[in-house]
């Protein structure tokens, strides 16, 4: 089976359960700030699994586009990917854990579905601890479902519980199904630990509320989280030790070849493996409207591409190359995801100048390189480039190690090992320790704070339009407890007096104390009414609109302050780039 086949099944087999598919958020959370991805299909649906009402109804089915970069530094080895797809369906506060696992059964094993031998199959259930007890009940309806008793793992925490997204959130216990890839017949006794043994789906019964001080307190309403990964069950069902030997990579193979002048090699080395990984997750990041840059996101697109082209350079490609390889994936993507190809031109400009001015950062890094070891008198008889400059170039010219050890080499230099793995765990600790404040606030902290943010960010993008056009469009959002950060489309710098435009009508808007108003209408509705947003048909049929009494219409998640006059004073800190033809702004609320 294809994986469009799978998807396509997998949303059929749910519809047909009386759920509604919705549309894939994007890869960048729109009211998360806690997290820099989407990472899992409930990522987008925090809210409603917190309470608040979907448009689309309780019971919901999607594909959602994910990116996980934890694994980057693995990618290349036969599993890890950074884009996938997750397949996954939801009871917001609907059905629970008898009909979640009767589902996942019914669509493995019935024939009109998956048709998975049921002793192919083996499962693992919550085994409890302090927060939560033993699933009794989900290991009680594998039994009935026919699951013997050796095929079903009592697990803990580790593997058999989910959440939350962030450091806060819905979260709970879970069960995973495991697919035998082994030759001949599986194992009477499941051992988890079995590689051979992978993991294909799993449910996730979301009953707690992570708090911010560790305590688990029950959610208001019972959900179901269900998460399958597209591209390892594809692999699995075709019999595949790995996703990469499946056909949604062989078009990126090819076009490699291609570019090579070579045929098909007999098997695939990590370089390859790395670029085709990386360009899909690249092109699905600046799909969704961030272009290569030095902070956040734009930090790990620039990251992605250039990675790419040096694996690239490993494999004796010297010529320009990312955007045929982009091109492959908009055209293969370009259902159900048509984003690829509405920002093709966007996408395929970004990349090229990219991959440019990295051509011209590494000469100048070879550059650095030849100065740092001039430095070093001919008579020194050992002579060492420093951990601290192999980290230097690194850091600053995106230098791998093994460059700088290469050129080191034909230079008869060492480079200081040890010193490199000093220096950049040293700034590991730094960008965890970044990151950790990333987690703070935020929308699953639905705090008075941030909701008074998201309200003063839909003011200042109102403002924003009417002092600088219409062309002003979100791209992109993020709000601690502290401050907002939004970053819109504009070319040009902001200038002080426009800047000082902007603060003033937000002030006057918070100074008329305008009641918020939250409706639910259709996406056609939505347009009518003139609202602004990027969440177009995002939730099937309906969306929420956010009005600020006549001044502003937006189509939001929310939360929302409930009028305009508890926010405060509104004061823009910073005003900057963001990436090319997106400016960025940080603003407080002052109260
Ligand atoms: N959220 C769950 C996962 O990602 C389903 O595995």
């Amino acid at each position: 089976m294809k994986a469009f086949e799978l998807r396509q099944k997998y949303i059929d087999f749910f519809v047909s359960k009386g759920h509604k598919e919705i549309k894939s958020a994007p890869v960048i959370p729109e009211n998360d700030p806690t997290c820099l991805f989407t990472t899992a299909g409930m990522h987008p649906l925090v809210p409603y699994l917190s309470g608040e009402s979907h448009p689309a109804g309780k019971r919901l089915v999607d594909c959602q586009k994910c990116i996980r970069t934890g694994d980057i530094d693995e990618v290349g080895d036969p599993v890890h990917l950074t884009f996938f797809e997750m397949l996954g369906n939801w009871s917001l506060g609907d059905y629970f854990k008898a009909e979640a696992v009767e589902y996942s059964f019914e669509f493995l094993t019935s024939p009109e579905w998956l048709s998975i031998p049921i002793d192919k199959l083996a499962v693992t259930v919550f085994k409890g601890d302090a927060d939560a007890p033993f699933d009794q009940e989900a290991y009680d309806i594998w039994r009935q479902l026919g699951i013997p008793e050796e095929r079903i793992a009592k697990c803990g925490k580790k593997e058999n519980w989910w959440g939350p997204a962030g450091l806060t959130g819905p979260c709970g216990p879970d069960t995973e199904m495991f697919y035998w890839t082994g030759e001949g017949e599986a194992p009477e006794l499941f051992d988890p630990e079995n590689k051979l043994w992978v993991e294909i789906w799993n449910d996730v019964f979301m009953q707690y509320n992570k708090k911010a001080d560790g305590a688990y307190e029950a959610l208001s309403q019972k959900n179901v989280d269900t998460g399958m990964g597209l591209e390892r069950v594809t692999a699995v069902l075709q019999g595949k030790a790995s996703c990469y030997d499946t056909e949604l990579f062989q078009p990126l193979f090819g076009k490699l070849d291609e570019i090579r002048g070579i045929g098909a090699p007999a098997e695939r080395v990590d370089s390859e493996r790395i670029i085709a990984d990386h360009m899909r997750a690249a092109v699905f990041i600046s799909a969704d409207g961030i272009a290569p840059g030095n902070v956040d996101q734009a930090y790990v697109l620039r990251r992605l591409i250039r990675r790419v082209i040096r694996e690239a350079n490993k494999i004796g490609i010297d010529k320009p190359f990312v955007t045929e390889l982009a091109q492959v994936i908009i055209d293969n993507y370009q259902e159900p995801y048509h984003e690829l190809a509405a920002n093709a031109t966007r996408i395929r400009e970004e990349f090229e100048t990219e991959e440019k001015q990295f051509a011209e950062t590494l000469a100048k890094g070879t550059r650095e390189f030849e100065k740092l070891i001039a430095r070093v008198p001919a008579h020194v008889q050992k002579k060492i480039i420093s951990g601290k400059n192999a980290f230097f170039l690194y850091e600053t010219y995106g230098f791998p190690l093994e460059l700088t050890e290469d050129m080191a080499r034909e230079n008869g230099f060492e480079v200081d090992r040890e010193g490199f793995g000093k220096a950049y765990e040293k700034h590991q600790e730094m960008s965890r320790k970044g990151a950790e404040q990333k987690f703070k606030g935020g929308l699953a902290d639905a705090s008075e704070q941030t909701a008074d943010l998201h309200t003063a960010t839909h003011l200042l993008q109102q403002a924003l339009r009417q002092i600088l056009g219409d062309h002003v469009q979100q791209r992109g959002s993020n709000i601690t407890a502290e401050r907002l950060r939004f970053d819109f489309s504009h070319d040009d710098k902001v200038s002080q007096e426009d800047l000082h435009k902007v603060e003033f009508i937000v002030n006057d808007i918070i100074r008329q104390d305008l009641p918020i108003v939250c409706r639910e209408m259709t996406v056609e509705e939505a347009k009518q009414e003139g609202a602004i947003g990027l969440f177009e048909d995002r939730y099937g049929n309906k969306v929420k609109v956010y009005s600020i009494g006549n001044f502003s219409k937006e189509i939001c998640g929310g939360p929302h302050a409930a009028n305009t006059g508890r926010l405060g004073r509104f004061k823009i800190k910073k005003e900057e780039s963001s990436s090319r033809g997106v400016r960025r702004i940080k603003a407080v609320l002052i109260k």
